[in-house]
């Protein structure tokens, strides 16, 4: 949502974060004691007769006169068995298969556990075929408790479970999979992908519409309203006309429009305006007070005031900014159809139902409010700003490219768009591998901190690339000139974490910049996000699990809401397997 929320612009690679947090615990020290049972379920016991039709139990402790002659021994017939299911298989009469690998299960000596346990496995491929998702369970999990680490049986269970529902047993025996696979195999990744997402849609589903409005930091805020250099929000109220007219660089045509037929209104409200709700909630907004601005912002609207159209914009913006984007939306959408108020409040509302429809996963939706914005208001820069901002997260450089291009043409003295456009710049450079082009956005680079020296995001920015580039040193230099320019930004200091893990691993440094980002801002949910993956990495998975809730509390979106929650089931799973097969991370 804002330029500056940080995790926005994180460049991620082509694995989905749970699952680097879970590949630096990997090779794993996978115990050997206890795993293999001898044990079997006795439902299947029961179902195993001997040729007698005598229960096996009792051949178990009676060692069988047969085993000794020289015809096939049990282990060989039951192979015998198990082979000829296998050819019905691979024909596709599962039916069949089932029944020989039923025989061999059979009559296959009980302290045969390894081949026994293929045998079972292999029946629950079988009924895998039939669709038959509870005899698949059952089998792969007698399967299991013959051998334990059965990678194949772990898999198809999950896949199983996948299909019946059952997501939460799903993720862990394909946690399991992937760590006993040292996360060498596409399929299993691919379906602990699938599911995490799945439940973390789900799950954000749910919580959101339970979820506690929570206003964010003034950090925060300020960061957010600073993207945006054309928001009415940020400028004096009575000189609203005249401070578009300083900075706006508006066409003439516009100028015109924007005065034509106001003064005569002002004349007529100048004694109205004190008790005006907008005017109240504009003074607060003003001071750094935001707790009653929704409230004042209704009575504007209720009152259908002079600034009814100010107030619903304004509104709206408390609404998304306290994580209730359900209850700022008819507001953009009132404001947007009214198409006598001023464009540039319907032109920021439509950059903000934008990124919302964005954060609701709908790029289409949200490419669309740009274009009608750019309609609207060509010459509105941020317009191109935020729409670079979305085609980032879209990984569409070239898009970004343009859009930077373009604002920064515009509004050239906009020093965060200036910074991004570097950002973008590099961003393309690295995609297309061209060292001239990245020589090009680095010289861009440093020449947008030479002219814009008091931009902390100018070097942050610089930082990140320079990171990417591992220019350890000069990208600390670089973080250590944005901290110092604006001390209050806590996601500075988590960048600058991260930066201390990849330059030097060193996980204490990057814990202590953490901590200190929510010594600024205890709302900053990206540092709660980074910390809990910091910790998932040095295995302190419960620690992990409640800074995961924390930043879910946060979260202001359902994507990111999902995003999290992916994480915590991650963690939570890996949490199990641990202490179900004594799987371990590493410790640091
Ligand atoms: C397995 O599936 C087949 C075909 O769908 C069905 O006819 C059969 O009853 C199922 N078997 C069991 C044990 O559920
Ligand atoms: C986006 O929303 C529109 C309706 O506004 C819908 O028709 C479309 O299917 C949605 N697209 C996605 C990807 O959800």
């Amino acid at each position: 949502m804002a330029a500056s929320s940080g995790s926005d612009n994180v460049s991620e690679g082509s694995w989905p974060k749970w699952a680097i947090a879970l590949a630096i615990g990997a090779p794993v020290a996978v115990g050997v004691a206890g795993a293999i049972y001898y044990t079997r379920k006795k439902s299947k016991v029961s179902e195993r007769k001997d040729p007698d039709g005598k229960p096996s139990e009792t051949k178990a402790s009676d060692p069988a006169p047969e085993q000794t002659q020289p015809v096939l021994s049990l282990a060989e017939q039951a192979q015998a068995h198990k082979n000829k299911g296998n050819k019905y298989f691979k024909g596709g009469k599962y039916d069949s298969a089932i029944q020989c690998y039923t025989e061999a299960i059979a009559i296959c000596p009980d302290d045969n556990a390894k081949d026994l346990s293929t045998f079972f496995q292999n029946r629950a491929a079988a009924h895998e075929q039939l669709k038959n998702y509870s005899e698949v369970i059952e089998d792969c999990t007698v399967a299991l408790e013959l051998n334990k680490q059965y990678t194949k049986a772990l898999f198809r269970r999950a896949k199983a479970y996948e299909k019946i529902g059952e997501k939460m047993k799903c993720l862990e025996d394909v946690t399991a999979t992937c760590i006993l696979e040292g996360f060498q195999n596409q399929n299993s990744m691919l379906l602990a992908d699938k599911v995490l997402k799945d439940m973390g849609k789900e799950k954000a589903k749910k919580k959101y519409e339970t979820r506690v409005p929570t206003m964010p930091s003034k950090q925060f805020i300020k960061s957010y309203f600073s993207s945006f250099s054309q928001d009415i929000t940020c400028q004096p109220l009575e000189t609203v006309k005249e401070s578009k007219e300083d900075t706006e660089q508006e066409s003439d045509s516009d100028k015109e429009e924007a005065t034509e037929g106001d003064e005569d209104k002002d004349k007529d409200e100048s004694e109205e305006i004190t008790k005006s709700g907008y005017v109240k909630a504009k003074q607060s907004f003003d001071k750094g007070e935001y707790e009653d601005i929704i409230n004042e912002c209704t009575k504007e609207i209720e009152g259908d005031g002079k600034y009814a159209a100010h107030a619903l914009l304004m509104r709206a913006t408390f609404y998304m900014l306290e994580g209730q984007a359900t209850l700022g939306r008819p507001d953009l959408d009132k404001l947007i159809d009214m198409e006598d108020a001023d464009k540039k409040l319907r032109v920021n509302a439509l950059i903000k139902r934008g990124s919302m429809h964005m954060q609701q996963g709908n790029s289409t939706d949200a490419l669309s409010d740009f274009a009608t914005a750019v309609r609207l208001d060509p010459e509105n820069s941020d317009i191109y700003h935020h729409r670079g901002q979305l085609n980032v997260l879209l990984d569409r450089v070239d898009e970004a490219l343009r859009d930077f291009e373009k604002c920064v043409s515009i509004n050239p003295t906009f020093a965060l768009a200036q910074a991004q456009h570097c950002y973008a710049m590099y961003r393309s450079a690295f995609a297309q591998r061209s060292p001239m082009q990245l020589q090009a956005a680095m010289n861009a680079f440093e020449k947008v901190i030479k002219d814009f020296p008091e931009c902390s995001e100018g070097f942050a920015l610089f930082a990140q690339a320079l990171n990417d580039q591992q220019q350890y040193d000069k990208a600390d230099e670089m973080f250590l000139t944005a901290v110092k320019l604006e001390p209050e930004n806590p996601t500075t200091y988590v960048h600058r974490g991260l930066l201390m893990l990849q330059w030097k691993q060193d996980v204490d440094a990057a814990v202590t910049l953490m901590k200190k980002a929510l010594e600024i801002d205890n709302k900053c949910d990206f540092a709660y996000e980074t910390l809990g993956t910091i910790e998932v990495q040095r295995g302190n998975l419960e620690h992990a699990i409640q800074l995961f809730e924390r930043a879910i509390d946060l979260a202001r979106t359902e994507m990111e809401m999902a995003h999290l929650y992916s994480l915590l089931d991650a963690a939570i799973a890996q949490s199990r397997v641990a202490a179900t097969y004594n799987i371990r991370p590493p410790m640091q």
